[in-house]
């Protein structure tokens, strides 16, 4: 199969290119195909939320788990009422933070095929604020459910590039809307229970949610033998193929890498922070993922980061880490997972 990549501007989607694209791949998501396209969050690889069949080809492409559900994707409040219950706590994340990076799981109902939720009694869903992706749902007219578009276990699609390198000849169409915004899947929070609780951090954080929910809103940490509440947290994620090692500063990433060197005599590529005044200065190849404390511009950063190591075929990677406040919350996440290699 050969593998398009079509190019869209948001600020141009009313043109007739624009428009012609979003029907072919409309066209292409009605008849059961795959489709990648950008959210604001990571690339998406897209199908029709009400198609069995077409779902399982998500699964295939990915080589992802069957336990691990999808989260499905809409472009109006109307496409949410056959999929679950809107709760008067529902309503109010809804009010706050729709359209954006917020998945919310719910209680499901019975049109959302158990292929989509893994079998679980409920769904996460996400409006998302990408004007790409709305206009390919609205086209397509039906819900769509999407992860993230990498090989399930490797690092997030921030960039069509990235979809085309695990992805080139699996699915027909890439749609490229340039890198994404905010690099960093979305929140998923479970709301179908009394209390709503965090599954996986994200640029939404405790805070806002808890400002909007008039309570503190706690994470879900898994024990050793405690079923996941969101299956995903117990497989493989985020990881390059490279080792990767975390470093608080610079001088602990001096240390690592001389005792990489003393191990293996092979370069590891340091991605780090710059400091104003305080260059870093190395007779190496660094990766400058951000400006210090530029947390926004780090997490648009990260997945990219690890690809490069990846591209370059370098076989240790030493990143400098974030203090765990805010959005260092859902970086350090995605990086300790990483690091694990679970
Ligand atoms: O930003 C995002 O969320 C991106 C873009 C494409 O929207 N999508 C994404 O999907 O990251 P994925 O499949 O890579 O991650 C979704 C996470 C998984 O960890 C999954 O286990 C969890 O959401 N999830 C989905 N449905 C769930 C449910 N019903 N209950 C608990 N967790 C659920
Ligand atoms: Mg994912």
């Amino acid at each position: 199969m050969t593998t398009k990549v079509e190019k869209i501007c948001a600020e141009t989607i009313n043109e007739n290119r624009s428009v012609d694209i979003l029907q072919e791949a409309s066209r292409l998501i009605k008849c059961g195909s795959l489709v990648a396209f950008p959210t604001e969050t990571v690339y998406g690889l897209g199908a029709n939320a009400l198609d069995e069949t077409a779902c399982a080809g998500i699964f295939a492409a990915k080589g992802r788990p069957a336990d691990n559900p999808l989260i499905i994707h809409i472009s109006s409040l109307n496409m949410l009422e056959d999929l679950c219950e809107i709760t008067p706590t529902v309503q109010k994340l809804i009010d706050a933070f729709w359209p954006g990076a917020l998945t919310i799981v719910m209680k499901r109902k019975g049109k959302v095929p158990d292929i989509v939720s893994a079998g679980l009694n409920t769904v996460g869903v996400r409006f998302p604020s990408n004007l790409i992706a709305r206009a390919l749902i609205e086209a397509s007219a039906v819900p769509i459910a999407a992860p993230s578009a990498n090989l399930s276990g490797s690092p997030s699609p921030t960039k069509a590039e990235h979809v085309f390198d695990d992805f080139d000849g699996k699915i027909p169409m890439i749609i490229d809307g340039g890198a994404v915004d905010i690099g960093l899947e979305s929140t998923v929070i479970d709301a179908s229970g009394e209390y709503v609780t965090i599954l996986r951090p994200g640029s939404i954080d405790a805070k806002k949610l808890g400002e909007v929910l008039g309570y503190e809103v706690g994470y879900v940490k898994i024990g050793d033998d405690e079923a996941p509440k969101s299956p995903g947290m117990k497989h493989r994620h985020y990881s390059p193929k490279a080792n990767l090692h975390l470093a608080g500063s610079y001088e602990e990433v001096e240390n690592i890498r001389d005792e990489v060197l003393m191990k293996t005599a092979k370069e590891p590529l340091c991605i780090i922070m710059e400091k104003e005044g305080e260059n870093y200065c190395a007779d190496m190849e660094i990766f400058k993922i951000s400006k210090y404390s530029d947390m926004e511009m780090y997490a648009r950063n990260l997945f990219t980061s690890l690809r490069y190591a990846d591209s370059k075929g370098y076989e240790t990677v030493i990143v400098q880490t974030v203090p765990e406040e805010g959005l260092g919350i859902a970086i350090m996440n995605r990086l300790k997972k990483a690091a694990s290699g679970c």
